[in-house]
């Protein structure tokens, strides 16, 4: 599988993060950073930047740069990309991974809840693009969004974030028209339930529940981080130079199914 993408398919290319610090942010800059790219990452904890750029120049052996800033902070956005492209050169490519989630019926959410999710996920995938529009190179580049199934698929205590994901398809389709121009191409991804992430930690904290998740999804097991990357790296690469304003679900069939299984499975967690 690592051996697809040619070695170079991304190098010195500059390749940018946003919730880049773990889960499936951290999972493609990996992938990248394995091809060759310079990564610079962008989170809210210092602490666990360090740590992920501490790992993948070790592992990897790219070069990463890091950045703590909040997406909803467009000020701070904007001197992050100017800093960015000063160290690191113009930017080829930008993954929009920050997000922010948890798990509550609609019933039970505060409107500053609600809204706290929908100006990290879609407000904060706007300020980011918006940010880093003016430093992609007259040749254009590649912004690749990480959205979910449920801006399609309504799902038990995800009325928060599928409405912010629903957005963000939205935005990445209107990006894709105007930015065209410009030789940007922008598309989404709708990872599925994703191993040993923070976002399926809060969803499922307990491992049986977990398995039988897993067991519901047609492929029998949840999606792995860097099987996102390796969509990143095609949607990025010259073999997708006419694909933009496409959602694309890496799920593991979840699509398929709907949320029934999700239904049942916390449902009976509430018994
Ligand atoms: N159930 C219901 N409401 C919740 C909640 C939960 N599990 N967790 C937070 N909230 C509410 C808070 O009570 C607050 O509303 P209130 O002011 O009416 O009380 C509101 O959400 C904002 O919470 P706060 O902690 O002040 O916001 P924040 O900006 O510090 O954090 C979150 C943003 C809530 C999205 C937080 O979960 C977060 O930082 N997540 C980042 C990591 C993450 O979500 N990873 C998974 C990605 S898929």
């Amino acid at each position: 599988m690592q051996n697809v993408f040619r070695e170079d398919l991304f190098a010195g290319d500059h390749v940018f993060v946003a919730g880049g610090s773990s889960g499936v942010g951290l999972g493609v800059a990996r992938r990248f950073g394995q091809r060759g790219a310079n990564v610079s990452l962008l989170g809210r904890d210092e602490e666990k930047l360090r740590d992920a750029a501490q790992e993948l120049e070790e592992d990897v052996g790219c070069r990463v740069e890091y950045h703590s800033a909040d997406v909803r902070d467009y000020g701070r956005l904007e001197d992050v990309f100017e800093e960015a492209a000063r160290t690191v050169g113009g930017l080829d490519v930008l993954v929009c991974a920050a997000a922010g989630n948890f798990p509550a019926f609609a019933s039970e959410l505060s409107a500053n809840a609600f809204g706290s999710v929908v100006d990290i996920d879609l407000k904060g995938t706007f300020n980011t693009c918006r940010a880093a529009y003016d430093h992609f190179p007259s040749s254009g580049g590649s912004i690749v969004a990480i959205s979910a199934p449920q801006s399609e698929q309504p799902m038990p205590m995800q009325s928060h974030a599928g409405a912010a994901k629903a957005g963000v398809d939205n935005l990445v389709r209107n990006l894709a028209l105007e930015w065209g121009n410009d030789g940007i191409r922008a598309n989404a991804i709708q990872p599925g339930p994703v191993e040993d992430t923070e976002g399926l930690r809060r969803l499922l904290p307990d491992d049986e529940t977990r398995d039988r998740l897993a067991e519901a999804l047609p492929s029998g097991r949840f999606v792995r981080a860097d099987e996102i990357g390796s969509l990143c790296l095609y949607l990025s690469s010259p073999l997708a130079e006419s694909i933009t304003g496409a959602v694309i679900p890496v799920d593991g069939g979840q699509m398929t199914v709907g949320s029934g299984a999700l239904v049942e499975v916390l449902r009976d967690r509430e018994d």
